[in-house]
């Protein structure tokens, strides 16, 4: 009888696990997300990638960790990108080959992804591969950092990013739900955004929303120039373009992407978004 007990047992854990098992790791093996987070706003963002996908996640972690204090790294990271030379990494335990879609998230560390990620592209094979930037930062960098990642990866289909300043990690939730929708992650609805409309130069009301967004950010963002709106039901959206000198005394023109919420009476504007 026990003997009987046994294999019954036997059997219907086998069916059990097999009826599971593929469906599961078929979803599963297809996404990867891969991350590197010195101070914990990108792997926020990981998390919640991770929270809404069925994927896989793996943290990057590099042999002799960036843990000093913010001018450390700053030193370090400087000598790194002048000499080529990109920190050594701890092995990946992901096998790459096994994933179809990879979401790479990192820091925005001058204007481009971290240096363990230059590492990571450096060491790893991710040729007819889709990847998923994603990063958080002081100001912006998605957009060069995407563009640097298809220098680095030719042979890989990188793809739409996405990105968020540090301080806002409390819209990542709805935001990360709204990209992984609007790009085809997963499945879902999400109210469809207008276009901007057309640039039209500030008016003394804009240029205090500009200056209220934009004022206490630890770097100036320039003079805004031109402005285009949109309307959503949760906010008004400024795109300004705004003029700057660089470190050589050149002419720049940044383009500062400003909300402000409906949801509460007399939000105060933030910046998204800087894009260079
Ligand atoms: C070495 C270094 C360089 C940075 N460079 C930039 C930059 O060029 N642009 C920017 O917007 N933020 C920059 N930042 C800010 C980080 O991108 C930002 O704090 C990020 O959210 C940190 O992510 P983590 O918490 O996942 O490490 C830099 C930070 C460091 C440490």
């Amino acid at each position: 009888m026990k003997t009987l007990f046994a294999i019954t047992l036997a059997v219907l854990t086998f069916v059990s696990c097999t009826s599971q098992q593929p469906s599961k790791d078929v979803e599963k093996k297809n996404k990867l997300i891969l991350y590197y987070s010195q101070t914990g706003a990108t792997k926020t963002v990981a998390e919640e990638i991770k929270n809404q996908l069925e994927a896989d996640i793996e943290a990057i972690e590099v042999e002799t960790a960036y843990d000093g204090d913010f001018n450390q790294t700053i030193e370090r990271c400087q000598k790194e990108m002048a000499s080529g030379e990109t920190p050594a990494l701890k092995p990946i335990k992901a096998n790459i080959a096994d994933y179809d879609t990879i979401f790479i998230g990192y820091p925005i560390w001058f204007g481009t992804y971290a240096m363990p990620i230059a590492a990571l592209v450096k060491a790893e094979q991710f040729e007819g591969k889709t990847i998923v930037p994603f990063c958080t930062f002081g100001s912006g960098g998605l957009q060069s950092s995407t563009n640097d990642l298809k220098t680095a990866l030719p042979k890989a289909n990188i793809v739409e990013g996405y990105g968020v300043r540090g301080i806002r990690l409390d819209a990542v939730p709805d935001e990360v739900n709204r990209f992984l929708i609007e790009w085809g992650h997963k499945e879902g609805e999400i109210e469809a955004l207008p276009a901007f409309m057309e640039e039209k130069p500030v008016t003394d009301t804009e240029k205090e929303i500009f200056n209220q967004a934009c004022s206490d950010y630890q770097f100036p963002l320039g003079t805004p120039v031109t402005v285009a709106t949109r309307e959503t039901s949760s906010s008004t959206d400024y795109l300004f373009t705004a003029t700057s000198k660089g470190q050589q005394g050149e002419d720049q023109t940044s383009h500062i992407y400003v909300t402000v919420s409906k949801n509460e009476p007399n939000a105060k504007p933030v910046f998204t978004q800087v894009v260079r």
